[in-house]
């Protein structure tokens, strides 16, 4: 790939991935590597500019990460942020102490001033609030460095050497607590690396379908379709690419919500592409007949899944290429050497054992998930595919609690439906990450018209995550809950009582199974 790259080297910085989508918004390619990188791969890899993240070390110690010395002789600028920001001042013969008092550390907001002929600074307003997270302080800063930023406690927030383009700032300007903080990283690639800006969707589609086209020849390509946002991108992608090579197969277990099924169908028919959609609910449903325990009804699910996907690649005969719609977050690997946060669960992840093919490709491994969503948008996927939040595989299987019948389904299909309706119409839908109806195996007594009702007790879930291993309960306002919970006892049959989750991550999970 011929684009302008920053190297962004990882020193264990909880914001690794943070600073990477900053450079992304910025149009600037990047790509994220352990802080082991060896000077050959950093040489071949030809970054136009490098950022050190922050990390959880003081540089001065034994054990801390350190980088090859090299780096700063490549002719290269370098950013260092945080920890990154005291290993250069440290590597380049500054020193670097423990704060010796509590108020030379700085955690948080702290109102900074910036000189303003920095080329990092330049063109923002002379004083602002930047995010602070560091207990270690630049005793000295290396010879020919200039400080650039000050706060109440600290004199050298910010260094630069700008003959040798080094530049090193104690806070972090990826967080949004920093103001400006985009504007500042922008302004390293653009007026100090000198980068273009060359990194759009619209070009990633071109040069991905022109490699795929090569890649894949006139060979024949198998993808799973869950109605996903990533599957779905990664299908529309190879149909533009490879067109009718390309056979797509969408399990619809019966499990999904209202409309998805055919929505999913409805958005790939128009693509010349060989489109499969195998309706196994009723072969699902037989299998989860009067299974109550979730991590069976998970193993049920998964392997009919397999089963169903390995019969409809039987009948297409030997496929060359299986597509997975795998995104850089699964792929990076934090500099500290921990592993990656691998998705807990996975719908199709037993598939290439039970497959024929030769290879696998994963057209969307260097994106982001919001680049994923643009690319979608850029090859005309309908918006409401590209923003779908995420589901999972069992689908609604592990939202009816206890054992599944039909008619449970379809009860929490209509309440799911309306939940997301209104959540969608009060535009709360943009504050939530997952939102969805969980039909409990509770009745309750109750009253409509003049009668007595021994009906479903239906729970309300919301949540806000940045990652789904921890979440927030949301602060859906009551009104629109008030709204919701009317509108479902009114119009769904068998429920006749609405509950919300106030529980977050830990301890409790998202999903109720
Ligand atoms: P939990 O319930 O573990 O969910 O807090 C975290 C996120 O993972 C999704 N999830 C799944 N996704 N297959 C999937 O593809 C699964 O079996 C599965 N179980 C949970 C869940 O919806 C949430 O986004």
């Amino acid at each position: 790939m011929s684009h302008e790259k920053i190297l962004i080297l990882d020193f264990g910085g909880q914001y690794n991935q943070l600073i990477a989508r900053r450079v992304r918004e910025c149009n600037v390619y990047c790509e994220v590597h352990p802080y082991t990188m060896s000077m050959d791969a950093i040489r071949a890899f030809a970054p136009v500019g490098i950022i050190f993240t922050g990390g959880p070390n003081s540089v001065y110690e034994d054990s801390a990460p350190h980088v090859d010395p090299e780096v700063f002789a490549l002719g290269v600028p370098v950013l260092g942020i945080c920890y990154g920001c005291q290993l250069m001042a440290w590597s380049l013969g500054g020193s670097v102490t423990a704060a010796a008092d509590a108020s030379a550390r700085e955690y948080g907001k702290t109102e900074t001033y910036f000189d303003p002929s920095c080329k990092l600074f330049r063109g923002l307003p002379e004083q602002g609030v930047t995010w602070m997270s560091h207990g270690d302080y630049m005793e000295k800063v290396p010879e020919g460095f200039a400080l650039t930023a000050h706060s109440a406690n600290c004199p050298n927030v910010a260094i630069c050497d700008e003959g040798r383009g080094f530049y090193g700032v104690q806070f972090h300007p990826e967080v949004n607590h920093t103001e400006n903080g985009s504007r500042m990283l922008r302004n390293f690639l653009y007026e100090v690396c000198g980068v273009h800006g060359d990194w759009t969707m619209a070009d990633y589609r071109k040069t991905q379908i022109a490699a795929l086209r090569e890649k894949i020849g006139d060979g024949k390509v198998l993808l799973a379709l869950s109605g996903g946002v990533d599957s779905s991108v990664a299908a529309a992608l190879l149909a533009e690419a490879v067109g009718k090579q390309l056979t797509c197969v969408f399990v619809d277990h019966g499990l999904m919500r209202k409309n998805e099924g055919d929505e999913v169908e409805d958005a790939f028919r128009p693509w010349d592409i060989n489109f499969v959609r195998v309706n196994a609910g009723a072969r699902f449903l037989e299998k989860l007949s009067g299974v109550t325990d979730p991590e069976r009804k998970r193993k049920i699910i998964g392997e009919e899944f397999i089963r169903v996907f390995e019969e409809e690649a039987k009948k297409i005969g030997k496929v060359d290429f299986l597509v997975q719609g795998t995104i850089y977050p699964d792929v990076i690997e934090s500099g500290l050497g921990n592993s990656a946060v691998i998705k807990s669960h996975h719908n199709v992840g037993g598939l290439p054992d039970y497959v024929d093919f030769r290879e696998i490709i994963e057209p969307l491994r260097l994106l982001f998930k919001d680049e994923t969503r643009q690319l979608g948008r850029e090859l005309g996927l309908p918006e409401y595919l590209v923003m779908r939040q995420p589901f999972p595989g069992p689908g609604l299987a592990i939202r009816v609690i206890g054992d599944i019948t039909e008619e449970k389904l379809d009860t929490l299909r209509e309440a799911d439906a309306i939940f997301r309706e209104e959540c969608a119409r009060a535009g709360e839908d943009k504050n939530l990450n997952q939102y969805f109806a969980v039909l409990t195996n509770m009745r309750s007594v109750g009253v409509q018209g003049d009668g007595r009702t021994y009906d479903y007790t239906l729970a309300l879930r919301a949540v806000t995550t940045a990652d789904f291993m921890t979440a927030d309960w949301a602060r859906i306002p009551y009104e629109l809950l008030d709204r919701i919970s009317v509108r479902i006892v009114n119009e769904v049959p068998q429920i006749n009582r609405i509950v919300y989750d106030i529980t977050s991550k830990p301890p409790a999970t998202v999903e109720w199974e």
